[in-house]
This record gives structure tokens, C-alpha cells and sequence, in this order.
């Protein structure tokens, strides 16, 4: 939906200038661009349908034929993995009179089968069969050619198994969106990846627009007050922060110490690590709304699904090197890690959403940002007005 003339002016591009300039003259987006549903709708538009967004992990569909439905910004998507185990995204709509094709998690047989007449598409997409196209007892009808009517691919790429889409096939390659970062993570490579199972996997449903989740894990600023006891095996003064106009920004911690059992017992790291990463972690926000989390033992994916101006699901899932880590040894202290994120995480809960709340303020106009701490938030809101101005 292209928004209206009108829509563009109140949604405040007098805002997104003075959000661009310096940081510490700058103020944070307007508050429409956190309460309104217009706002939504165009960012919708310029930002999330325009790049590279992420919309879960091949994690979720772990096996040939599993399939997912999801959603992006409310557009229906299905992700599924196919029988040679490549992932793959298509819009979840079937061709004939655009009923939903799927709408639980499960698993293919033999194909997928519209519920409403029966039209069955390959988990490549191709429209198989169309019974009684042409009138009962036939499979096909004069003039129609099954081959022009097949499921409509996404754009994607998967990186780090988190798998993004690009639904306007505009974007710049994602190789080159995302070499940035695979540049500063360069030293794990492409590693193998085990998700943690069940319990290292988690969602959590907030009551604030999906940007204060960025923002509040671009910094570490609040650590010392939300965070506690992160706080005392990994302090404040131990994190730097990351910033990168490509499109990425966070921090690092160079003391990542957590005590996980009584013998202080880790697990396994990614082999031929240099030292700098041991006993350290970086987390960084991948712009538009990716979160991760990067320690030389275990990775997460955190993506942001926005609901509504003011809701959204916040999905973990949480993933080991070495594949030791998932043994029956590690039980314990996988447990007790997926514990321990998913605090962490909760933690958070009250200050998004009460700065969701501070948002319907008059008297609140962006705010202001701290040059020495707030950098990172400073990044993220300068590569949103740059998006959507
Ligand atoms: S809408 Fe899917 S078969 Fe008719
Ligand atoms: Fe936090």
C-alpha cells in the first residue's frame, strides 16, 4: 500500500532531519513513528518489505517437508524446507482465490494442498494439481496453463541459519548487505550450528513497537540497573560499543564470564578461535531487526516480528558450536544458559515497554542521547530516517 501524500506529512520527515544530525545535537525519532498505525504501514512500505528483514531460522523447520507459517509486517509467508533440505520462502497464498495455503507449523506430505479446493503445489512451488478445473472428474480446463500459477517465491538468503527475505527483489545482493559484518565475525567462519532444542528456544510477546527492542539492545548503558547480575560477570566497564553506518550497531563485552554449574564448567568452543574471543562476547543488532549474540562457545538469533505500533514477538533461538554441547553431559548447563538469556531478556520487559508508554507523551520529542553512551541507539535511529526519508 503506497501511503497517501497526507500520510507522509504527519508522520513528521521534520523529525527524521533533526534526528541525522550529529549526536549530540541530535533528538531520537518522533513519537509517531513508535504509537501510529500509519506510521506502521509506511514503514512497512520503506523499510521492512524493502531489505533484508528477518523472518525466523532454518532451526524452526529442522527437516525436509517441515513447513512454518509466518508472518512479516502482517503479509503472509511460508517457510519451508524441501526434500533435498534447501530452505526456501514463498508467499503463503494460493494462486487460485488466495485462501491462506497453510496455517499451522507441520509437516508436508506428499505436497501442499489448498484446504479450500484442493489445488496441491510442490514444495518447489509448481501448482502439481488442480481437481475438477475443468468440471467434475477432470484435472485440467481449457487455457489454463498450471505452470503460470505456481506459489510466488520470496527473495532470500540465510546467513548464521537466520533466514531473511527481501519481498521487494530490490535490494542490493545480500552478500554485499551482510559482508560487513561477516567481515567482523570473520574469525568464526561459517561454523555449523546446533540448536540448543526445545528449551534453548523461546518468544516473548511485548507491548512496545519492535524498534525500543533494538534500541535497548543496541546499548549497554542500562546494564548496571536492569541488569544486575549480567551485570556482575559481565560489567558495564567491560563493554565497548559497535557502530557501523552499513547497517549493524551494539557492543562487545571483553569479560564474559557467566557460572554456569558449581565448577565453572563451559562448554566446548568453536575450534581454532584466536584468544580474543575467549571470555568474550559481542551483540549486535542487524538493522532492520535482527539481534545477535556471538560468545566462543554458543551463538542466538533473536528477530523481532512486529505485531502492531505496540506489540511484538521477540524470538530466540539459541545455538552451539560443538556438538558435545548437546549431549546429556551439558543438559544442566544448556538449561541453565537458556535460563539465564531468557532472564535477561525478561529483564528488559519493563523498560521497553514503559518507554512505549512514555511515547504517548506531548511532552516527550525524541529525546536526547548521550555522545559517550548512546551511539549504537544514535546508529540504528539515523539508518531508519535515512530508510524512510
Ligand atoms: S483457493 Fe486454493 S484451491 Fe481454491
Ligand atoms: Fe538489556
Amino acid at each position: 500500500m503506497e501511503p497517501s501524500h497526507e500520510t507522509t506529512q504527519t508522520v513528521g520527515i521534520e523529525g527524521l532531519d533533526r534526528v541525522l544530525r550529529p549526536i549530540a545535537e541530535a533528538s531520537g525519532l518522533p513519537n509517531e513513528a513508535y504509537v501510529s498505525a500509519e506510521y506502521a504501514v509506511l514503514e512497512r512500505d520503506r523499510v521492512l518489505a524493502r531489505g533484508w528483514t528477518c523472518i525466523g531460522t532454518g532451526a524452526q523447520v529442522p527437516a525436509p517437508g517441515d513447513l512454518r507459517p509466518l508472518t512479516l509486517a502482517g503479509l503472509p509467508l511460508l517457510l519451508l524446507r524441501d526434500r533435498e533440505g534447501t530452505l526456501r520462502v514463498f508467499h503463503n497464498v494460493c494462486s487460485h482465490r488466495g485462501m491462506e495455503l497453510v496455517s499451522q507449523p507441520g509437516k508436508s506430505r506428499g505436497g501442499l494442498r489448498c484446504p479450500y479446493h484442493s489445488w496441491t503445489y510442490g514444495l518447489d512451488g509448481a501448482l502439481k494439481a488442480t481437481p475438477a478445473i475443468g468440471g467434475p472428474g477432470t484435472r485440467n480446463c481449457e487455457g489454463f496453463d498450471r505452470k503460470r500459477h505456481g506459489l510466488r517465491p520470496v527473495r532470500m538468503a540465510v546467513w548464521f541459519d537466520a533466514v531473511f527475505v527481501d519481498l521487494s527483489g530490490a535490494a542490493p545482493e545480500f552478500e554485499a548487505h551482510i559482508a560487513p559484518l561477516a567481515g567482523r565475525w570473520g574469525d568464526f567462519g561459517r561454523p555449523a550450528l546446533h540448536p540448543g532444542g526445545p528449551e534453548s528456544r523461546f518468544s516473548i510477546d511485548l507491548a512496545c513497537n519492535w524498534k525500543l527492542a533494538v534500541e535497548n539492545f543496541c546499548e549497554a548503558y542500562h546494564l548496571p540497573w536492569v541488569h544486575p547480575s549480567l551485570n556482575s560477570y559481565s560489567r558495564l566497564e567491560d563493554h565497548y560499543g559497535i557502530e557501523d553506518d552499513s547497517g549493524f550497531a551494539g557492543q562487545g563485552s571483553r569479560v564474559y564470564s557467566p557460572r554456569l554449574n558449581e565448577e565453572g564448567r563451559g562448554f566446548p568452543p568453536l575450534p581454532g578461535l584466536p584468544d580474543r574471543w575467549h571470555g568474550a562476547a559481542e551483540y549486535i543488532a542487524l538493522f532492520p531487526n535482527t539481534l545477535l549474540g556471538i560468545h566462543a562457545d554458543h551463538f542466538w538469533v533473536v528477530w523481532l516480528e512486529p505485531l502492531a505500533a505496540d506489540r511484538t514477538l521477540e524470538h530466540c533461538e539459541i545455538y552451539y558450536f560443538d556438538a558435545a554441547a548437546l549431549g546429556e553431559a551439558f543438559g544442566a548447563e544448556r538449561a541453565a544458559n537458556a535460563r539465564q538469556w531468557q532472564t535477561v531478556f525478561e529483564e528488559d520487559r519493563g523498560v521497553v515497554e514503559g518507554m512505549q508508554r512514555g511515547r504517548a507523551s506531548p511532552a516527550f520529542e525524541g529525546g536526547v542521547f548521550s555522545p559517550a553512551m548512546d551511539g549504537p541507539t544514535h546508529c540504528f535511529h539515523k539508518w531508519m530516517a535515512r530508510a524512510l526519508g
